[in-house]
């Protein structure tokens, strides 16, 4: 059977990595999270005390930056390594969150991760979740997803990821942070998050995971099945 590249973009929160895991397990496929590469990005840049707005520094800094994926496809786990130790848990934190925008912004970082992407998705069998899979890493991509949902679906999923991790916030916190991640996503220069012209729109507010996997799947087979 042929391999595709799915490409799910959408806004923060909406679930889109845990749709797009679940869906590359039961296709078989790699599943890369392109926020995790962003974040493990930001993540090195805090931990070596470097403002994440200096753009002239955090340029610099991509030399030392090596980022890599372990991935297990008895689980579908795929864990993000920075200079090769796991940093899937760190990456989740806070202050993670709050200067991942501006870092994900700059040019440079974006040009950086983007090759990698595309170097991943070469041999296809994938599905990579993000901003702008779609428009700029695979826009030749097979099947494209465009996940949003409410604010306050979007605030729910978030606190439970984060109470998994005993990290403490509040709902109002957490909706503080979306609403400024959707606004600087959308409205940055550099591939600004938008839907692509032939993505498939999914709203999941009302639906399981469960569901927008199912749903996805059954758009995956169709695509796969008309290219023979
Ligand atoms: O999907 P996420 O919330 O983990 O992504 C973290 C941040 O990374 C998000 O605020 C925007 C940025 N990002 C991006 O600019 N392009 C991508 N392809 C993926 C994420």
């Amino acid at each position: 059977m042929k391999k595709i590249i799915i490409a799910i973009d959408g806004h923060a929160g909406c679930g889109k990595s845990t749709t797009a895991k679940l869906l590359a397990k039961k296709l078989n496929y790699i599943f890369i999270d392109s926020g995790a590469m962003y974040r493990a990005i930001t993540l090195y840049l805090l931990q070596q005390n470097i403002d994440t707005e200096d753009t002239k520094e955090v340029i610099n800094t991509l030399a030392d930056v090596d980022i890599s994926f372990s991935f297990d496809s008895e689980t579908g786990n795929n864990d993000i390594l920075l200079n090769k130790k796991s940093v899937s848990h760190e990456i989740r934190s806070m202050s993670v969150n709050q200067n991942v925008s501006a870092v994900s912004s700059i040019k440079e970082v974006r040009h950086f991760l983007v090759a990698k992407q595309k170097d991943i998705g070469a041999k296809k069998g994938i599905v990579m979740d993000g901003r702008d899979i779609g428009t700029v890493v695979f826009p030749d991509a097979e099947l494209k997803i465009f996940m949003t949902a409410s604010i306050e679906a979007r605030a729910e999923r978030r606190l439970a990821e984060i109470k998994n991790q005993d990290i403490e916030v509040n709902k109002e916190e957490v909706i503080k942070n979306l609403r400024e991640r959707d606004h600087k996503d959308s409205t940055r220069r550099e591939s600004p998050l938008r839907k692509a012209e032939d993505a498939i729109i999914f709203d999941t507010s009302s639906l399981t995971i469960d569901e927008q996997v199912d749903k996805a799947y059954l758009l995956a087979l169709n695509v796969i099945d008309s290219l023979g």
